[in-house]
């Protein structure tokens, strides 16, 4: 089932539509809360708030943004037929009134809109989230130029992308899949990374770690969602999409802080409860380290902050601003 579906990652998410957990899920929704009344607290007053979850997947973080916030619109878009047809079915058994658009996120995104019947504010959005999609374009800058043209001037945009030096072991792995299972299917690739234990993710250590980390920076913990996901989670979709997607950028923040100029965006932080410290002084309290970060090009600080904390990637927020030719 691949209808419609051209981009590089059609061949992972027609097979294994992710995240397919079939749970609403809060976790992205409550960080894009903390950013909207940090960042933009004129717009939670917005009614209807229109907000569109731009490469949505299965929804259940589309569903997430419905229930936390419920003076919203929300629309959900992505590529792939297979995986909105599920997020479809999870609105209907959660009650929840969510539209969802199939539409290429590297093409204009207005028209595909308007057929749908989704005007939003004269076409536009007050807030756009993009959570962990525009990695997986062949071409990540034009998709932060598509999400600019429908986002307001005054809205904002909450995006997670991978840190090339907080994927550094992942992208070793997945060179060893490569050259081990070069004719592998996804099921096959899966199934060495778990019986080889050739994620360090996977141990009983890494999990006690990443527990620790998340109760310091987040995203906060909700156990009945864990539990709920942790039932019906499929390990293959996770894992193939860890280690196999067939279309995968990383990033040095540097590059990315051209992308935003090229594209007309302006870096407004950070998340906080993003999975990683958001300055120098909640990294460290060592005043020899904290002289060193605080010297340091902001760039340079985050990526140092993916790699030490082995975050796969950052959350933050931009705002549209001017192009910079
Ligand atoms: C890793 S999933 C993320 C799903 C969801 N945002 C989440 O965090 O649960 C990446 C999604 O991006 C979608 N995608 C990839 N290329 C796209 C494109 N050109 N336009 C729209 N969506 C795209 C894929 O179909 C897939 O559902």
């Amino acid at each position: 089932m691949n209808q419609g579906n051209v981009a590089p990652t059609a061949p992972l998410y027609s097979q294994l539509p992710y995240p397919g957990d079939g749970v609403v899920r809060t976790t992205s929704a409550r960080i894009l809360l903390e950013g909207l009344r940090e960042r933009a607290p004129e717009l939670l007053s917005r009614r209807p708030l229109w907000i569109a979850d731009v490469g949505c997947g299965t929804g259940e973080a589309t569903a997430g943004i419905a229930r936390m916030l419920p003076q919203a619109r929300v629309v959900g878009i992505d590529v792939n037929a297979a995986s909105l047809e599920l997020g479809r079915a999870l609105a209907v058994r959660s009650k929840l009134d969510l539209t969802f658009v199939q539409a290429d996120m590297t093409q204009p995104l207005g028209e595909a809109l308007r057929r749908a019947g989704v005007s939003a504010r004269e076409g536009r959005f007050d807030v756009i989230t993009s959570m962990g999609v525009l990695h997986h374009l062949s071409d990540p800058a034009a998709g932060f130029a598509r999400v600019r043209e429908i986002l307001r001037e005054d809205g904002l945009f909450q995006v997670y992308v991978y840190s090339k030096f907080g994927r550094r072991e992942v992208l070793q792995v997945r060179e060893l899949l490569d050259r081990a299972l070069p004719e592998g299917t996804f099921q096959d690739r899966a199934r060495a990374v778990r019986s080889l234990r050739l994620s360090r993710k996977h141990t009983l250590w890494e999990g006690v770690r990443t527990l620790r980390k998340r109760l310091r920076f987040g995203p906060p913990l909700r156990f009945g969602e864990i539990v709920q996901v942790a039932m019906r989670r499929s390990r293959i979709t996770h894992l193939s999409d860890t280690f196999s997607n067939p279309c995968e950028h990383s990033f040095l923040f540097d590059e990315l802080f051209t992308i935003f100029a090229r594209t007309g965006w302006a870096f407004a932080g950070l998340a906080k409860q993003g999975g990683l410290p958001t300055s120098a002084e909640e990294h460290t309290r060592d005043p020899r380290a904290l002289e060193l970060l605080k010297a340091m090009p902001q760039a340079a600080l985050f990526d140092l902050l993916a790699f030490a904390h082995r975050a796969a990637g950052w959350t933050f927020f931009l705002r549209p601003t001017k192009i910079v030719a």
